[in-house]
């Protein structure tokens, strides 16, 4: 299990922390694959009732590790990142997160597959990939315009547009936004602990028959955007963004035709 995960149980609560402070979470393909085994164990240990993932009461995370990405993009469907993302799109039990400071490219992405979100109110979130020459991922061009319309998915998805937990909240990404890192952390905590009372067959049901229509239009989705993505990571456009993101300067498309 990677360094950079915490994972705490309480009750039946499993609490899956990112924890690399020093990098702002960024993830990195040991905590993807961690992640995704904490999850499919979860899904198959009748004892947890539901999961809360979080980064803590500073930062969720800064999505996916930019040197990872130059070094050594993922490649397909077998890759650590689709592993986890695919235990999470098919985790049968409630997936409730805490978000708090910045929540970018998969950190955003990721809390669309997840049953109940809380932010602090002025949580950072963004999927800034057209800034780094890549596209969106996992569902997000289909989940998003359906979700907020086109228009302000547009600027979202096409801009790279960073919003609020509070506008997060307005759209219906999140279910509400609080004004502390603590009181975010807390309010998620509790919320996900009431699945402790509840019968868990009649909850894993209703989320079943809550993400069944459109499902399968949604895998096709999730499999045309990760070959495009992949595509995408070894384009010249990409390969300028990342390695400015590296050497903290903008990057420059003027180039590109
Ligand atoms: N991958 C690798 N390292 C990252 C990272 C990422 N996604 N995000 C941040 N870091 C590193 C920075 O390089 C810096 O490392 P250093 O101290 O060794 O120089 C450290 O984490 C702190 O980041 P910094 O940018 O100084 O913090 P900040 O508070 O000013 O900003 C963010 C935080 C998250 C807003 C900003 O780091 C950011 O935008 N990160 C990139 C996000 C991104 O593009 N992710 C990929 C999406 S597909």
């Amino acid at each position: 299990m990677s360094e950079h995960l915490q994972i705490e149980r309480e009750q039946g609560l499993l609490t899956l922390c990112m924890h690399r402070p020093d990098k702002k979470n960024a993830l990195t393909r040991a905590m993807y694959s961690g992640m995704a085994e904490v999850l499919v164990q979860a899904d198959q240990d009748k004892s947890v009732r539901a999961v809360l993932i979080t980064g803590g009461d500073s930062c969720f995370t800064s999505g996916n590790d930019v040197a990872d990405f130059i070094q050594a993009p993922p490649t397909g469907l077998n890759s650590e990142v689709f592993q986890f993302m695919q235990a999470l799109f098919e985790f049968s039990k409630p997936v409730v997160a805490a978000v708090n400071g910045p929540a970018v490219g998969i950190g955003t992405t990721m809390l669309l597959h997840c049953d109940l979100v809380y932010v602090s109110r002025d949580a950072v979130l963004k999927m800034p990939f057209v800034n780094l020459g890549l596209c969106p991922e996992y569902g997000s061009s289909l989940i998003l315009p359906r979700l907020l319309g086109h228009a302000r998915a547009a600027e979202l998805l096409l801009l790279g547009q960073r919003f609020t937990g509070e506008q997060a909240t307005a759209w219906g990404i999140a279910n509400e936004a609080l004004n502390s890192g603590a009181e975010t952390l807390s309010k998620a905590r509790e919320m996900a602990l009431r699945f402790q009372q509840l019968a868990p067959a009649a909850v894993a049901d209703s989320k079943r028959l809550m993400r069944a229509p459109g499902r399968e239009e949604l895998r096709r989705v999730i499999e045309e955007e990760g070959a495009l993505f992949g595509q995408r990571l070894r384009s010249p456009e990409a390969i300028e963004a990342l390695t400015a993101f590296m050497q903290r300067r903008t990057p420059d498309f003027s180039k590109f035709a």
